[in-house]
């Protein structure tokens, strides 16, 4: 199938925004009118939620990049470290010419490590970040503007679309970057659901490169989720503050507050808004008059932490093969490699 044809089949605009920068993203705009939805439902459960998607407007994108640099929050700070260890120790696995998948457009410092790796065996290189956000233009335009040699090829899209549309692209190899702990936000059945889609979407020469968080001391794990500048607590806050905006709502910032505690049972953070008083909220474009209870809590997030026993389980059920799992000395944050399994043993007799 030619580009232009799958492009057809995806309902893609092709929006060419300089030489070597380009994106697609799909010609409806049936996004905008998903949030009231979903948000039209989740506060209507007997446990009320918001799913952490929503998370991430313009000013929540701000404040995770901030949390990011907290001294607390050691995950962003840890996988550089592995990362910029992997100039050394990933070329070896990928000798041919690859394609730098990224799903979500991602921070731009892991970026930049994955693609200098690229760089140093590949004339041109090719990066192609798949995110629902315009921020993918903002930050591909940095990008490009940085590396003379980039062809960037940017998906305004789920990550489950543009998966199905990498899956027919072409037949060069993907490397299909995962970072961040991001996969965290799943949970488990939804996660392996996930990641079979992944797996789906690879050809045999693909490879998924996977950042994840590891189970370790609880001090550790609250205290990022806790950081005593209260970045944490705004950018859990926001969320309320994007309804009030986006969907005419009118909660109070003042009486609600930040809940972040390790979930031992579960492995998780589970991230909370807690109200602080008995009131009332509406929210006229999800259609919503809600009562809040003194103490009842929102729940916001649940960030999953992964052991080693785990992540081999987790990734072989979905059809992975791990070839390689690098961590830090303290064993704080995993990067794994993994290709797909290859049918052997299953024997296709012709006749
Ligand atoms: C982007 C999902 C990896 O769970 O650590 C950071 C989001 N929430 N602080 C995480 C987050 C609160 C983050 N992930």
């Amino acid at each position: 199938m030619s580009i232009k044809s799958i492009q057809k089949t995806f309902g893609y605009e092709n929006y060419q925004v300089a030489e070597g920068l380009r994106y697609f993203k799909p010609e409806s705009t049936k996004f905008e009118s998903r949030f009231a939805k979903e948000i039209h439902h989740s506060l209507q459960q007997k446990q009320k939620f918001i799913s952490p998607k929503f998370f991430y407007d313009d000013r929540g994108s701000r404040l995770f990049k901030k949390i990011c640099s907290l001294p607390e929050y050691y995950l962003t700070r840890i996988e550089i470290e592995i990362l910029k260890k992997l100039k050394f120790s990933l070329p070896q696995y990928i000798e041919q010419q690859f394609r730098l998948v990224e799903l979500g457009s991602g921070s731009s410092i892991k970026t930049r490590l994955l693609l200098d790796v690229l760089d140093k065996t590949q004339d041109t290189i090719e990066y192609m970040p798949i995110d629902i956000s315009d921020i993918l233009k903002e930050e591909s335009l940095n990008l490009q503007k940085e590396y003379d040699n980039l062809q960037i090829t940017g998906i305004i899209d789920t990550y489950e679309t543009g998966l199905e549309f990498i899956k027919d692209y072409d037949k060069k190899p993907n490397l299909i970057a995962f970072l961040g702990s991001s996969f965290g936000n799943f949970s488990p059945k939804s996660g392996f659901e996930f990641l079979k889609k992944i797996n789906n979407a690879m050809k045999e020469s693909d490879l998924f490169l996977i950042g994840l968080d590891l189970i370790k001391d609880k001090d550790v794990l609250e205290d990022a989720y806790n950081d005593s500048q209260g970045i944490t607590a705004q950018f859990n806050l926001n969320i309320l503050q994007r309804i009030n905006q986006e969907l005419d709502g009118n909660f109070n910032l003042e009486n609600f507050s930040h809940v972040a505690f390790y979930n031992d049972d579960e492995n998780r953070i589970e991230m909370y808004l807690r109200s602080l008083e008995n009131q009332s909220v509406q929210i006229t474009k999800a259609n919503l008059l809600l009562s809040f209870e003194k103490d009842e809590l929102i729940h916001t997030e649940n960030s999953y932490k992964y052991s080693i026993t785990k992540i081999h389980e987790l990734l072989k059920s979905a059809g992975f093969n791990i070839i390689k799992i690098w961590q830090d000395e303290n064993s704080y944050f995993a990067l794994i490699l993994a290709s797909k399994q290859q049918l052997d043993g299953i024997s296709t007799s012709k006749t």
